[in-house]
Protein backbone atom coordinates (compact mmCIF):
# COMPACT_ATOMS: atom_id res chain seq x y z
CA UNK A 1 0.00 0.00 0.00
CA UNK A 2 2.80 2.75 0.86
CA UNK A 3 5.04 1.85 -2.44
CA UNK A 4 2.23 0.50 -4.72
CA UNK A 5 -0.54 2.91 -4.09
CA UNK A 6 0.78 6.10 -4.44
CA UNK A 7 1.95 6.42 -7.93
CA UNK A 8 -1.03 4.55 -9.21
CA UNK A 9 -3.12 6.58 -7.80
CA UNK A 10 -1.11 10.36 -8.47
CA UNK A 11 -1.05 8.92 -12.39
CA UNK A 12 -5.02 7.78 -12.37
CA UNK A 13 -7.57 10.08 -13.95
CA UNK A 14 -10.30 9.21 -11.88
CA UNK A 15 -9.74 6.99 -8.38
CA UNK A 16 -12.95 4.79 -7.44
CA UNK A 17 -13.59 3.94 -4.24
CA UNK A 18 -16.18 4.02 -1.22
CA UNK A 19 -13.91 5.10 1.13
CA UNK A 20 -14.94 8.82 1.72
CA UNK A 21 -12.37 11.03 0.33
CA UNK A 22 -11.86 12.98 3.90
CA UNK A 23 -13.05 11.87 7.21
CA UNK A 24 -14.93 14.07 9.69
CA UNK A 25 -18.20 13.48 10.29
CA UNK A 26 -18.59 12.42 13.84
CA UNK A 27 -22.00 11.03 14.94
CA UNK A 28 -23.57 14.22 15.54
CA UNK A 29 -21.48 17.22 14.63
CA UNK A 30 -18.69 17.63 12.28
CA UNK A 31 -15.23 16.80 13.89
CA UNK A 32 -12.72 18.79 11.55
CA UNK A 33 -10.08 17.75 13.77
CA UNK A 34 -10.36 14.15 12.81
CA UNK A 35 -7.16 13.24 10.58
CA UNK A 36 -7.46 12.01 7.59
CA UNK A 37 -5.85 8.16 7.10
CA UNK A 38 -3.37 7.14 5.14
CA UNK A 39 -5.66 6.21 2.09
CA UNK A 40 -7.41 9.24 2.42
CA UNK A 41 -4.24 11.23 2.27
CA UNK A 42 -3.44 9.38 -1.17
CA UNK A 43 -6.80 10.70 -2.33
CA UNK A 44 -7.14 14.00 -1.58
CA UNK A 45 -6.15 15.79 -5.09
CA UNK A 46 -7.94 12.67 -6.76
CA UNK A 47 -11.00 12.57 -8.98
CA UNK A 48 -13.35 9.96 -6.68
CA UNK A 49 -15.94 8.32 -7.98
CA UNK A 50 -18.32 5.99 -6.54
CA UNK A 51 -17.21 2.27 -6.74
CA UNK A 52 -20.75 0.22 -5.51
CA UNK A 53 -22.68 0.63 -8.89
CA UNK A 54 -19.23 -0.74 -10.65
CA UNK A 55 -19.60 -3.48 -8.28
CA UNK A 56 -23.01 -4.11 -8.74
CA UNK A 57 -22.88 -4.27 -12.80
CA UNK A 58 -19.90 -6.56 -12.13
CA UNK A 59 -21.80 -8.87 -9.32
CA UNK A 60 -25.70 -8.71 -10.76
CA UNK A 61 -25.40 -11.03 -13.65
CA UNK A 62 -24.00 -13.96 -12.76
CA UNK A 63 -21.21 -16.23 -14.72
CA UNK A 64 -22.23 -19.78 -15.85
CA UNK A 65 -19.36 -20.82 -13.26
CA UNK A 66 -20.78 -18.72 -10.30
CA UNK A 67 -24.21 -20.44 -11.19
CA UNK A 68 -22.81 -23.73 -11.21
CA UNK A 69 -21.66 -22.98 -7.66
CA UNK A 70 -24.70 -21.27 -6.61
CA UNK A 71 -27.16 -24.85 -7.90
CA UNK A 72 -24.50 -26.62 -5.45
CA UNK A 73 -24.82 -24.14 -2.60
CA UNK A 74 -28.52 -25.04 -3.18
CA UNK A 75 -28.59 -28.76 -3.66
CA UNK A 76 -26.77 -29.52 -0.71
CA UNK A 77 -28.40 -26.70 1.34
CA UNK A 78 -31.81 -28.42 -0.06
CA UNK A 79 -30.48 -31.74 0.81
CA UNK A 80 -30.09 -31.19 4.43
CA UNK A 81 -33.46 -28.97 4.99
CA UNK A 82 -34.85 -32.20 3.94
CA UNK A 83 -32.93 -34.42 6.00
CA UNK A 84 -33.88 -32.26 9.13
CA UNK A 85 -38.00 -32.20 8.08
CA UNK A 86 -37.39 -36.37 8.26
CA UNK A 87 -37.49 -36.25 12.08
CA UNK A 88 -39.42 -34.77 14.90
CA UNK A 89 -37.02 -32.14 17.02
CA UNK A 90 -38.39 -31.08 19.85
CA UNK A 91 -35.83 -27.94 20.25
CA UNK A 92 -35.19 -25.35 18.40
CA UNK A 93 -31.48 -25.47 19.33
CA UNK A 94 -31.26 -28.88 18.06
CA UNK A 95 -32.66 -28.38 14.77
CA UNK A 96 -29.92 -25.28 14.86
CA UNK A 97 -27.11 -27.53 15.42
CA UNK A 98 -28.64 -30.56 12.66
CA UNK A 99 -28.29 -28.37 9.72
CA UNK A 100 -25.16 -26.45 11.12
CA UNK A 101 -23.54 -30.19 10.91
CA UNK A 102 -25.86 -31.27 8.05
CA UNK A 103 -24.72 -28.33 5.30
CA UNK A 104 -21.03 -29.59 5.81
CA UNK A 105 -22.33 -33.22 5.51
CA UNK A 106 -24.37 -32.45 2.51
CA UNK A 107 -21.25 -31.14 0.85
CA UNK A 108 -21.36 -26.92 1.42
CA UNK A 109 -18.39 -25.45 2.95
CA UNK A 110 -20.34 -23.90 5.98
CA UNK A 111 -23.60 -22.33 7.31
CA UNK A 112 -24.00 -19.02 4.64
CA UNK A 113 -26.39 -16.84 7.46
CA UNK A 114 -27.26 -16.52 11.15
CA UNK A 115 -30.60 -18.87 10.73
CA UNK A 116 -34.12 -18.41 11.62
CA UNK A 117 -35.31 -21.59 13.27
CA UNK A 118 -38.48 -20.68 14.78
CA UNK A 119 -41.27 -22.93 16.40
CA UNK A 120 -45.13 -21.92 16.22
CA UNK A 121 -45.40 -17.90 16.70
CA UNK A 122 -41.75 -17.38 17.49
CA UNK A 123 -42.20 -17.40 13.43
CA UNK A 124 -43.91 -13.85 13.68
CA UNK A 125 -40.56 -12.74 14.76
CA UNK A 126 -39.31 -11.99 11.20
CA UNK A 127 -35.52 -11.95 12.61
CA UNK A 128 -35.86 -14.38 15.11
CA UNK A 129 -32.54 -15.67 15.44
CA UNK A 130 -32.57 -16.58 19.41
CA UNK A 131 -33.84 -20.23 18.57
CA UNK A 132 -33.73 -21.85 21.51
CA UNK A 133 -37.27 -22.46 22.15
CA UNK A 134 -38.93 -25.66 22.97
CA UNK A 135 -40.77 -27.15 19.50
CA UNK A 136 -44.23 -28.88 20.47
CA UNK A 137 -46.25 -30.92 18.72
CA UNK A 138 -48.96 -29.43 16.71
CA UNK A 139 -46.57 -25.98 15.80
CA UNK A 140 -45.06 -25.57 12.61
CA UNK A 141 -41.26 -24.86 12.68
CA UNK A 142 -40.13 -22.00 10.17
CA UNK A 143 -36.67 -22.72 9.08
CA UNK A 144 -34.90 -20.26 6.87
CA UNK A 145 -31.11 -21.43 6.66
CA UNK A 146 -28.68 -21.61 3.85
CA UNK A 147 -25.60 -22.91 2.90
CA UNK A 148 -22.49 -21.36 1.18
CA UNK A 149 -20.54 -23.68 -1.68
CA UNK A 150 -17.48 -21.94 -3.21
CA UNK A 151 -18.56 -18.49 -1.97
CA UNK A 152 -21.67 -18.32 -3.29
CA UNK A 153 -25.07 -18.84 -1.29
CA UNK A 154 -28.59 -19.84 -1.51
CA UNK A 155 -31.41 -18.38 0.70
CA UNK A 156 -34.09 -21.19 1.41
CA UNK A 157 -37.11 -21.14 4.00
CA UNK A 158 -39.36 -24.03 4.74
CA UNK A 159 -42.14 -24.65 6.93
CA UNK A 160 -43.54 -27.77 8.58
CA UNK A 161 -45.18 -29.36 10.97
CA UNK A 162 -42.76 -30.31 13.77
CA UNK A 163 -45.15 -33.52 14.08
CA UNK A 164 -45.04 -34.32 10.34
CA UNK A 165 -48.69 -34.02 9.00
CA UNK A 166 -50.29 -30.54 8.46
CA UNK A 167 -53.30 -29.68 10.69
CA UNK A 168 -56.27 -28.78 8.60
CA UNK A 169 -55.88 -25.17 9.01
CA UNK A 170 -52.39 -25.58 8.84
CA UNK A 171 -52.51 -26.74 4.98
CA UNK A 172 -54.98 -24.75 3.91
CA UNK A 173 -52.33 -21.43 4.50
CA UNK A 174 -49.46 -23.10 3.58
CA UNK A 175 -51.42 -24.76 0.36
CA UNK A 176 -52.05 -21.10 -0.32
CA UNK A 177 -49.01 -19.86 -0.03
CA UNK A 178 -47.39 -22.34 -2.34
CA UNK A 179 -50.04 -21.65 -4.75
CA UNK A 180 -48.53 -17.87 -4.68
CA UNK A 181 -45.28 -18.49 -4.30
CA UNK A 182 -44.47 -20.96 -7.81
CA UNK A 183 -46.52 -18.69 -9.58
CA UNK A 184 -44.70 -15.84 -8.65
CA UNK A 185 -41.46 -18.06 -9.00
CA UNK A 186 -42.64 -18.75 -12.85
CA UNK A 187 -42.17 -14.48 -13.60
CA UNK A 188 -38.58 -15.06 -13.16
CA UNK A 189 -37.22 -15.42 -16.42
CA UNK A 190 -36.54 -12.38 -18.89
CA UNK A 191 -39.46 -12.82 -20.98
CA UNK A 192 -41.75 -12.16 -18.39
CA UNK A 193 -40.06 -8.12 -18.32
CA UNK A 194 -40.58 -8.49 -14.92
CA UNK A 195 -38.87 -6.75 -11.65
CA UNK A 196 -38.75 -7.95 -8.62
CA UNK A 197 -41.46 -4.88 -6.99
CA UNK A 198 -43.81 -5.79 -9.89
CA UNK A 199 -43.44 -9.57 -8.28
CA UNK A 200 -44.17 -8.18 -4.90
CA UNK A 201 -47.44 -6.36 -6.27
CA UNK A 202 -48.73 -9.66 -8.12
CA UNK A 203 -47.71 -12.03 -4.99
CA UNK A 204 -49.81 -9.52 -3.00
CA UNK A 205 -52.70 -9.64 -4.86
CA UNK A 206 -52.36 -13.48 -5.14
CA UNK A 207 -51.87 -13.41 -0.99
CA UNK A 208 -54.58 -11.33 -0.06
CA UNK A 209 -57.23 -12.95 -2.54
CA UNK A 210 -56.03 -16.20 -1.09
CA UNK A 211 -56.40 -14.86 2.43
CA UNK A 212 -60.26 -13.58 1.49
CA UNK A 213 -61.01 -16.81 0.40
CA UNK A 214 -59.59 -18.41 3.78
CA UNK A 215 -61.90 -16.09 5.82
CA UNK A 216 -60.05 -13.09 6.59
CA UNK A 217 -61.00 -9.62 6.60
CA UNK A 218 -58.44 -7.90 4.45
CA UNK A 219 -59.78 -4.51 5.27
CA UNK A 220 -57.52 -1.37 6.26
CA UNK A 221 -53.65 -2.56 6.49
CA UNK A 222 -54.47 -6.46 6.61
CA UNK A 223 -51.70 -7.13 4.03
CA UNK A 224 -49.38 -5.24 6.35
CA UNK A 225 -50.08 -7.11 9.12
CA UNK A 226 -49.61 -10.63 7.41
CA UNK A 227 -47.21 -9.84 4.57
CA UNK A 228 -44.80 -7.09 6.43
CA UNK A 229 -41.78 -7.94 4.07
CA UNK A 230 -40.70 -7.69 0.61
CA UNK A 231 -41.17 -10.56 -1.26
CA UNK A 232 -37.85 -11.27 -2.78
CA UNK A 233 -34.22 -9.52 -3.01
CA UNK A 234 -30.93 -10.47 -4.71
CA UNK A 235 -28.90 -13.25 -3.82
CA UNK A 236 -25.19 -14.34 -4.48
CA UNK A 237 -21.89 -13.73 -2.85
CA UNK A 238 -24.15 -12.24 0.03
CA UNK A 239 -27.22 -13.58 1.27
CA UNK A 240 -28.70 -9.91 0.28
CA UNK A 241 -26.24 -9.44 -2.86
CA UNK A 242 -26.09 -6.14 -4.17
CA UNK A 243 -27.07 -4.32 -1.28
CA UNK A 244 -29.45 -0.60 -2.77
CA UNK A 245 -29.31 -2.08 -6.37
CA UNK A 246 -32.73 -0.98 -7.44
CA UNK A 247 -35.85 -4.05 -7.53
CA UNK A 248 -37.34 -1.69 -10.09
CA UNK A 249 -34.33 -2.98 -12.63
CA UNK A 250 -36.16 -5.26 -15.46
CA UNK A 251 -34.94 -8.88 -14.18
CA UNK A 252 -32.46 -10.30 -16.70
CA UNK A 253 -30.94 -13.56 -17.63
CA UNK A 254 -28.18 -14.28 -15.01
CA UNK A 255 -29.76 -12.53 -12.08
CA UNK A 256 -30.18 -14.61 -8.90
CA UNK A 257 -33.48 -13.73 -6.75
CA UNK A 258 -35.27 -15.16 -3.83
CA UNK A 259 -38.83 -15.71 -3.67
CA UNK A 260 -40.25 -15.92 -0.63
CA UNK A 261 -43.95 -14.85 0.28
CA UNK A 262 -44.77 -15.64 3.59
CA UNK A 263 -48.14 -14.90 6.19
CA UNK A 264 -47.83 -14.24 10.08
CA UNK A 265 -51.15 -14.45 11.68
CA UNK A 266 -50.71 -12.35 15.06
CA UNK A 267 -52.89 -13.53 17.68
CA UNK A 268 -55.44 -11.07 18.20
CA UNK A 269 -59.23 -11.36 17.98
CA UNK A 270 -58.92 -9.20 14.29
CA UNK A 271 -57.73 -12.43 12.76
CA UNK A 272 -60.06 -16.27 12.08
CA UNK A 273 -59.41 -18.16 15.20
CA UNK A 274 -57.70 -21.54 13.89
CA UNK A 275 -54.64 -19.85 12.13
CA UNK A 276 -54.24 -17.38 15.03
CA UNK A 277 -49.90 -17.52 16.13
CA UNK A 278 -49.43 -19.26 12.85
CA UNK A 279 -46.24 -17.96 10.65
CA UNK A 280 -45.44 -19.30 7.50
CA UNK A 281 -42.82 -18.75 4.66
CA UNK A 282 -41.88 -20.45 1.78
CA UNK A 283 -38.49 -19.12 0.17
CA UNK A 284 -36.38 -20.77 -2.98
CA UNK A 285 -33.63 -19.41 -4.88
CA UNK A 286 -34.06 -19.04 -7.87
CA UNK A 287 -31.81 -18.09 -11.31
CA UNK A 288 -33.11 -15.60 -14.19
CA UNK A 289 -32.95 -17.11 -17.84
CA UNK A 290 -34.69 -15.81 -21.25
CA UNK A 291 -37.75 -18.33 -21.17
CA UNK A 292 -37.89 -20.51 -17.87
CA UNK A 293 -36.59 -20.12 -13.81
CA UNK A 294 -34.08 -22.19 -13.16
CA UNK A 295 -34.93 -22.81 -9.37
CA UNK A 296 -31.82 -23.73 -7.61
CA UNK A 297 -32.90 -25.10 -4.32
CA UNK A 298 -35.66 -27.60 -5.24
CA UNK A 299 -33.59 -30.45 -3.01
CA UNK A 300 -35.57 -28.46 0.25
CA UNK A 301 -38.84 -30.46 -0.22
CA UNK A 302 -42.38 -27.80 -0.34
CA UNK A 303 -45.35 -30.03 -1.67
CA UNK A 304 -47.49 -31.25 1.46
CA UNK A 305 -47.58 -34.93 -0.33
CA UNK A 306 -43.41 -34.68 -0.15
CA UNK A 307 -42.97 -33.23 3.38
CA UNK A 308 -45.72 -35.66 4.94
CA UNK A 309 -44.09 -38.50 3.04
CA UNK A 310 -41.00 -38.11 4.65
CA UNK A 311 -41.92 -39.24 8.02
CA UNK A 312 -43.82 -42.35 6.20
N1 LIG B 1 -32.47 -15.16 5.17
C1 LIG B 1 -32.76 -13.78 5.04
C2 LIG B 1 -33.80 -13.53 4.07
O1 LIG B 1 -34.59 -14.40 3.76
O2 LIG B 1 -33.88 -12.48 3.49
MN1 LIG C 1 -34.31 -14.12 1.65
MN1 LIG D 1 -34.07 -16.45 3.92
Amino acid sequence: MHTLLPPLIAGASEVYTDIAKCSGFGLFFRNQDAPPNEFQRMIKDSKVKPLKPLMHDLRIIKSEAEITNMRLAGKYSGRAITNAMRQQWTKEKDLAAFLDYDFKVCGCDTTAYIPVIAGGSNALSIHYVRNNDVLQDGQIVLVDAGGEYGGYITDITRSWPVNGKFSDPQRDLYEMILKVQRSSVSLCRESANMTLDKIHQITEHGLKEGLKSLGFNMNGDAMDVLFPHHVGHYVGLDVHDCPGYSRATPLKTGYCVTIEPGIYVPDDERWPAHFRGMGIRIEDSVCVQDDNPLILTTEAVKEVVDIEALRD
